[in-house]
């Protein structure tokens, strides 16, 4: 029995995102970023909705951390506002956006919970989009210069650093199809964003090094393996490519395996390697992080990438996501091979629920049961040898869930939005009960 807990120095935390959690946009020193800008482009965004308040943790610090100790949380995981930090993108750090930071760090140390911050999650300061944003180089050294001064500022505060959040996200999404900030669909754009966001990455890591803090860094990917749709060699085929598109133009340099020839033969991507590049981005990591959701079959198509989802039969979330959990085994172990048996979190996971308040509680029983399922696969990876360190529920609050505004809610706390009131789900106290017991 006792071989079936979750081991003692297994992490169980949260996670949220400055832009989705924040607010206070236009408080002490922040100015805009791509998703303010993004955001009031007609029909892009549900109603027009926008970060400006989201959960107001900005002035909700104590309360909140208060709450992440009462459910027992023992790491939170959240990102940085760039452009709070450095308004405008700049050099001139605004020691306002630096006290809000480290007071959340302290507060958070005060309750015995870790900090764990995300530098980038997808807020770039609106002025580097001005200048080509992700498709320029320059962007990777404003990004190096970024988080330079978080490791002078915070670097005493942190516990654990990830460079960024999802590039596939905010590459693809963002300059492939337009459908995230900054709303750009073009080609060579997506491809140069790609080997941008990897440099910077490795830009980051490099100089992190140099400053001897201890703390492990890591970088977060959303990898899916999606399984062939049937079991005939052209589905399987898609199967690979699709591999290469979510998760290998981004993880293969990181690992020195260089970029996959695939994505250039065969996806037309150009990618703006320059001397050196390849060695930067793969400057060694302490940890990856996966975030894991869902996972669709693929089948074979004639467009350029040569795969599509195909139909699946899983019950769905209010995302309308697939509930897979299966999927996040057979990341884990190819991942596990992939990265060389390197230490693995699984930095987001979560489902959104039709959640709403029946006499003062949220009985959000598919939630726990999404997170039941997904954690109960986790153990089996930990089985079998899978170094798993920790899981980091999506999200502690309800927030601003990007095109979809304050539609899902993903929380494992409720947020009132009209009048900020926050009440812990049945899902929370299912967590705690997790974390006390070490068992699901
Ligand atoms: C991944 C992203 O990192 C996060 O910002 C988003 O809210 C969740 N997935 C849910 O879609």
């Amino acid at each position: 029995m006792a071989d079936n807990l979750f081991p003692k120095d297994f992490l169980f935390g949260s996670a949220t995102a400055s832009y989705q959690v924040e607010g206070a946009a236009y408080e002490d020193g922040r100015t805009e970023c791509i998703w303010d800008e993004f955001s009031r482009i007609p029909g892009k965004v549900w109603c027009g909705e926008n970060g400006n308040v989201a959960a107001d943790q900005y002035h909700r610090v104590e309360e909140d951390v208060a709450l992440m100790a009462k459910i027992g949380l023992q790491a939170y995981r959240f990102s940085v506002s760039w452009s709070r930090v450095l308004p405008n993108g700049g050099r001139e750090v605004n020691e306002k956006g630096i006290a809000y930071y480290r007071f959340l760090c302290q507060t958070l140390h005060r309750y015995g919970i870790k900090a764990c911050l995300t530098i980038y999650h997808w807020d770039l300061p609106k002025e580097l989009e001005a200048k080509g944003g992700w498709a320029n180089r320059e962007t990777s050294y404003a990004f190096q210069f970024y988080a330079e001064t978080l490791y002078r500022e915070l670097g005493d505060l942190v516990d654990m650093w990830i460079t960024m959040n999802e590039p596939f996200c905010f590459c693809y999404l963002g300059y492939g199809n337009g459908v995230h900030a900054p709303g750009r669909a073009d080609w060579n754009d997506f491809a140069s964003a790609v080997h941008h966001a990897n440099l910077a990455h490795g830009l980051a890591v490099e100089s992190y090094r140099k400053t001897g803090l201890k703390a492990p860094i890591g970088i977060v990917w959303n990898p899916i393996l999606p399984r062939p749709a049937t079991g005939r060699d052209e589905d399987k085929i898609a199967a690979e490519r699709a591999s290469v598109f979510n998760n290998e133009i981004y993880m293969g340099p990181v690992f020195g395996k260089g970029y996959p020839t695939l994505a250039t033969s065969e996806f037309g991507l150009k990618f703006p390697i320059e001397k050196g590049d390849e060695e930067i981005i793969s400057a060694p990591i302490d940890f990856y992080g996966i975030n894991y959701y869902n996972e669709r079959p693929v089948e074979r198509d004639s467009s350029l990438l040569g795969f599509k989802d195909a139909g699946t039969w899983e019950e769905e979330t209010a995302m309308k996501w697939p509930i897979v959990e299966k999927g996040l085994l057979r990341v884990l172990r190819w991942m596990d091979s992939y990265s060389g048996h390197l230490p693995v979190y699984i930095t987001e996971n979560g489902s959104a629920e039709e959640d709403c308040v029946k006499e003062g509680r949220i009985h959000d029983k598919g939630r726990i049961d999404y997170i039941r399922k997904h954690l109960g696969v986790m153990k089996e990876a930990i089985a079998e040898g899978i170094p798993l360190k920790g899981y980091f529920y999506w999200s502690f609050i309800d927030n601003y869930e990007w095109t979809f505004g304050y539609t899902r809610r993903f929380g494992l706390v409720w947020c009132d939005y009209m009048t900020l009131r926050r009440i812990p789900k049945d899902s929370a106290w299912y967590m705690r009960d997790v974390i006390r017991s070490r068992e699901e």
